[in-house]
């Protein structure tokens, strides 16, 4: 029997002197979620003709007779607790024990690391590491952790990932490591990111992306079909390069389950309608459609009101160029989209099947290499289809849609955003600075042209998440030396914090591959759910806060002097 299922209590009130009678006066003196334990004889029950409302949920094939209900505590009287009550996040036990959801997502979260484990150790000879929490301050990408130690001046740091120890097990002679791994990233907080979270992180020595890519599809489809009974999973995953995905959706973690595929149109355009739409003296220009609806004017509200709402500002302000906004409708000249000229229109029309009612988005972007996660046409995209679903003009896609989206720009040009490696080249490793080049090609294009080298570097993409990343590393210490140091410019003392690594590598380092999985955005996604903290026990509010135990707290004066550490500016 599964503990959290409910079963009715039976007892006889026809005689006094049943057993029933005193345990029904103790229920009655009992608040409502209050413990007890409960004393009497299983028996069957048959199920009730009509299935009601108040018996879902309730096992129906069985009932106890009662004897005793001892109380084992109580439930407080000042504490309201009904189904529509909302907790806060300081309730987190409340909150758990009142939203039968969340308990639901634990219990998956807690099957399906069962089913990794299973599919990776058992069936394809993964070894399961711990890798220590107390790790060091490396300049892998992300901003770090910091623990002091009670040695002056000496701190530990927690891992961003288990990135470098996994490497090192590689050189150590275990052909296939994995573990669920705790990860620590001291970044921005959004609905998909949290300061402290697990990955599903693996790698597998004498093996290319390829293997890794074949391992993953694997444990990604036996968790689909097993904890979502999805059927006709696809042999396997397809695959985008970064150029395409970037060019085809304005993003490098497409949803593929929306359409509105872009094009590039510039060829098309007559120039004074590109001088038109923004600054730029040649740029590139993108066209989507959105399909809002059969009728132009209702399309014409949903826009009109999109564009003077506040998600429309930073697209507004888009230093390149607003969005040029048409809606087709056949009763207009050149269907609405005079500006376009003739020829232009007639183009446009036949490369989108325009329809009426249909919404046209036009924009202008330099006309340079793609870099970043996004363009201002992807995240316009996101955002249209967002509001016209919240509006019900569109119908929320369903379904999951996986991607590779592959060859990704080694290195990309420093953003204020994120630290990178802190190299003073201006460049920073777009996944990690361990990534391979992809081809011998792309080895001799890190001498003359950085920028333009491709990684063998992979990231699993459904439903507009990044699930994982994943690459090729590179597995000699000279090319990895070169990278760190000629490519990102990196300073000798940070050089140094890498030596362990060299190290491993200089001695005979076998070539291989890895991934990781960013497990509670695996488990948010297979739940249909928002955000990560609805699968995760205890997260952090969006300020890195865990409401419920109150961290993090000031450090006290005693606590400041066995680190040996003074505050700046202590109020
Ligand atoms: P990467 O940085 O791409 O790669 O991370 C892998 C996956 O981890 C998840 N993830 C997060 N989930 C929740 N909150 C966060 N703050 C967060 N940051 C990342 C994402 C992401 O795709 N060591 C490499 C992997 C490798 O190369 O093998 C790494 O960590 O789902």
């Amino acid at each position: 029997m599964k503990l959290a299922s409910t079963i009715q209590l039976v007892s006889s009130l026809a005689s006094t002197s049943d057993p029933g009678v005193a345990a029904y006066d103790a229920l009655r003196r009992l608040t409502t979620h209050s413990p007890v334990a409960v004393t009497g004889t299983l028996q069957p029950r048959k199920a009730p003709k009509k299935p009601s409302e108040h018996a879902s949920g309730l096992i129906t094939s069985a009932e106890t007779r009662v004897e005793s209900i001892v109380p084992l505590n109580a439930f407080p009287e000042d504490i309201i607790m009904a189904p529509e009550t909302v907790f806060q996040a300081d309730q987190r036990h409340l909150q758990i024990r009142n939203e039968p959801s969340l308990r639901e997502a634990l219990r998956f979260r807690s099957k399906a690391a069962h089913i990794i484990r299973d599919e990776l150790c058992d069936k394809h000879d993964f070894i399961e590491i711990e890798t220590p929490l107390l790790f060091k301050s490396t300049p892998e990408g992300a901003r770090e952790f910091l623990v002091p130690t009670r040695v002056p001046g000496m701190a530990y740091a927690l891992p961003q990932s288990p990135q470098q120890y996994k490497q090192i097990m590689m050189a150590s002679g275990i052909p296939r490591y994995m573990q669920i791994a705790k990860c620590f990233r001291d970044e921005d907080l959004r609905a998909d990111r949290q300061p402290e979270f697990t990955q599903v992180d693996l790698e597998m020595a004498f093996a290319s992306g390829e293997d890794v890519m074949q391992i993953v599809e694997s444990v990604v489809k036996r968790l689909s079909v097993e904890m979502l009974h999805q059927k006709d999973m696809p042999k396997a995953f397809p695959r985008m390069s970064y150029n395409e995905a970037m060019s085809k959706y304005g993003s490098d973690k497409p949803d593929l389950r929306l359409g509105s595929e872009i094009h590039r149109v510039e060829y098309m355009l007559p120039v004074d309608l590109i001088g038109k739409i923004g600054p730029l003296a040649s740029p590139a220009v993108d066209v989507m459609k959105i399909p809002i609806s059969e009728d132009p004017s209702a399309t014409m509200v949903f826009v009109n009101t999109f564009m003077d709402s506040p998600e429309a500002q930073p697209f507004i302000n888009n230093p390149h160029g607003q969005p040029g906004i048409f809606v087709i409708d056949s009763r207009k000249p050149l269907q609405g989209m005079q500006v376009f000229g003739f020829e232009a229109a007639e183009q446009v029309e036949e490369l989108l099947s325009l329809e009426d009612g249909d919404l046209v988005v036009l924009q202008a972007r330099p006309n340079a290499p793609f870099a970043g996660g996004s363009t201002p046409i992807g995240n316009l995209r996101l955002a249209l289809h967002k509001a016209a679903v919240a509006q019900g003009l569109l119908s929320a896609p369903t379904g999951f849609a996986f991607t590779w989206i592959t060859e990704f720009p080694l290195f990309s040009p420093t953003t204020d955003a994120e630290p990178g490696q802190g190299g003073s080249a201006g460049l920073a490793s777009t996944h990690h600075p361990f990534t391979s080049p992809k081809t011998s090609a792309d080895v001799d294009l890190l001498l003359t042209d950085p920028l333009s080298v491709v990684a063998d570097h992979y990231d699993l993409v459904v439903n507009g998440v990044e699930l994982g990343g994943g690459s090729r590393r590179i597995h000699k210490a000279d090319m990895q030396k070169y990278v760190l140091q000629e490519i990102l410019k990196i300073s000798d003392e940070r050089l140094g914090d890498f030596a362990h690594l060299l190290e491993a590598l200089r001695a005979g380092c076998p070539p291989h591959a890895g991934l990781a999985l960013g497990f509670d955005r695996l488990v948010a996604v297979m739940l249909g759910k928002e955000s990560v903290r609805d699968v995760i026990a205890f997260p952090k509010t969006g300020r890195g806060e865990d409401a419920m135990v109150k961290s993090p707290t000031r450090m006290t004066e005693v606590q400041l002097e066995t680190y040996h550490l003074r505050l700046r500016d202590s109020k």
